[in-house]
């Protein structure tokens, strides 16, 4: 028998064991990758990076892609064979990562500032010019961290349980120099001309970034040691610079409430709004905030992966292949697919539409329950069985829950609340009018807007500001974290809650 080695392939995490010696060509096309031009090296359709171990570089890839490429990992897929251990990234299945164009108000200051958003999943960055407010260059990848788990909690584990923070640190820390060196190529213009880099992220990315430990964040009250503002210059990160700028990462309030989140009430003013407003980043994660200018209540829930099509039988992030949404004409069902390709899978905002669609048809009960047997069809080959619908209850519920809870606690109603601001990518591309028929949010559809890349923009926001002083502290001062696992009410209003409503 052959000896095995292990493949695996990034974003999506999957891990294989396949046959050392194999052609790579095989191999992956056995796990959806597709060779557009046949595997001839014609086309590049089928870009790997290589994130760990070796492939070979072979004469036909030397003339398809530049010295640059090669430096960086880049190999032709078709092209290769698996002679150890690998762990690749699938261009095919990058997701588009979620950056920010929306209009903003500063005062103009002398030179350029990167703005990062640090996510557990992704990296968005930005190349400000701070005189005119334009946007220069834009850098996004994946979070190398990934590989040691797809969600904050199996971050905190690998942390600390086995030891590996500082691995963890210095993968990011490097990961983001090499993003802003991207940054200063594209734009072609010298790190002397950058004055400030300010990062915003979630507590478990500022703890690990800032090397504070994470561990006291895997088990309750779940309280940081601290999530506050911290001030580097480039060299204390190791970023080799002829410049050694500042470096800041924006503070959070506590618990699971980072800077990424806060940066949503800032951009938002939801501190200085009369009316009340609510904020929803959907995410394995749920946060929200609901508040005005009186306070703001935040909070977190784990809703689970079913938002990011993890944890879901056929269920894949929002890449080549996946159903992404489903439409009903004439009583028909019609799903829409990503790229030109088969499906492959289905991912979140894909999910939430189909089960919309089923309980409309009366296919799924209110009670979550599968009409006639335990699974059905959105696409030939792509189906949602009963436990995938179970997911999703529990990920509904668990945000439903938490915005009334805090709606309670602010002595209102979902009558009483002005605006719905979904934030995050998730938030970008589900439909409302699913959400609202799932039972996710019990808004008005006319009352809920997408928000963009909240974290990214305040990042951008605080380019421009000095965060000691400005009005971003005070909302901070302003936002109050609730525990919702211990509030009393939280079980019986989940058990509520995890039902769908009935259709009107
Ligand atoms: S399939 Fe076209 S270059 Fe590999």
């Amino acid at each position: 028998m052959r000896e095995k080695v292990k493949l695996t392939l990034l974003p999506l995490n999957q891990c294989h064991e396949v046959e050392k010696g194999s052609q790579l060509h095989d191999e992956l096309f056995s796990f959806g990758v597709e060779f557009p031009c046949g595997g001839h090296a014609r086309c590049r359709g089928c870009r790997i990076r290589v994130r760990e171990g070796n492939l070979s570089i072979t004469a036909p890839q030397k003339s398809m892609l530049d010295d640059d490429e090669i430096k960086a990992g880049w190999r032709l897929a078709c092209q290769g064979v698996i002679s150890e251990d690998l762990t690749l990234e699938i261009d095919q299945w990058k997701t588009d990562i979620l950056s920010d164009n929306t209009d903003f108000q500063f005062s103009s200051m002398p030179g350029l500032g990167v703005a990062i958003d640090l996510g557990t999943t992704t990296l968005a960055s930005q190349l400000v010019n701070r005189e005119t407010g334009e946007v220069m260059a834009i850098e996004t990848d994946i979070n190398p961290q990934a590989k040691y788990g797809g969600d904050i909690m199996s971050r905190i584990d690998y942390a600390s349980r086995l030891k590996k923070q500082k691995n963890l640190q210095s993968l990011i820390r490097s990961k983001l120099y090499n993003m802003i060196q991207a940054l200063l190529k594209s734009a072609e213009i010298q790190p002397t001309d950058i004055q400030r880099i300010v990062i915003a992220g979630n507590t478990v990315m500022h703890n690990i970034f800032c090397g504070i430990d994470v561990e006291p964040l895997g088990f309750h009250p779940f309280e940081p040691i601290s999530n506050n503002l911290k001030n580097y210059k480039a060299s204390d990160l190791k970023w080799n610079f002829s410049n050694d700028m500042d470096v800041a990462f924006l503070p959070g309030v506590g618990s699971f409430i980072g800077s990424d989140i806060l940066m949503g009430a800032w951009v938002k003013n939801m501190a200085e709004s009369e009316k009340l407003k609510v904020l929803v980043d959907l995410g394995t994660n749920g946060e929200i905030l609901v508040g005005n200018k009186e306070k703001i209540l935040a909070a977190s829930t784990a809703a689970g992966p079913a938002f990011e099509g993890a944890g879901i039988s056929m269920g894949m992030r929002a890449a080549s292949g996946a159903v992404s949404s489903v439409s009903v004409r004439k009583g028909r069902m019609v799903p829409k697919v990503l790229g030109q390709t088969e499906p492959r899978g289905i991912c979140g905002s894909g999910l939430v539409d189909a089960v919309a669609a089923f309980l409309d048809s009366g296919q799924i009960s209110s009670n979550g329950r599968i009409q006639n047997g335990e699974s059905l069809s959105v696409l030939e080959p792509v189906i949602i069985t009963q436990k995938d619908v179970r997911e999703l209850q529990l990920a509904k519920g668990a945000i439903a829950t938490g915005i009334q809870l805090l709606l309670k606690e602010m002595g209102a109603r979902e009558i009483d609340v002005d605006e719905v601001y979904l934030s995050g990518a998730f938030g970008n591309y589900i439909s409302k009018q699913s959400a609202r028929r799932i039972g996710l949010l019990n808004f008005p559809q006319k009352k809920i807007t997408t928000a963009g890349n909240t974290a990214l923009l305040g990042a951008k926001l605080a380019l421009f500001n000095d965060m000691d002083e400005n009005h971003f502290y005070e909302i901070r001062e302003k936002t109050e974290h609730l525990d919702l696992s211990t509030h009393p009410d939280f079980t019986d209003l989940f058990t509520a809650l995890v039902n769908f409503p009935e259709k009107s």
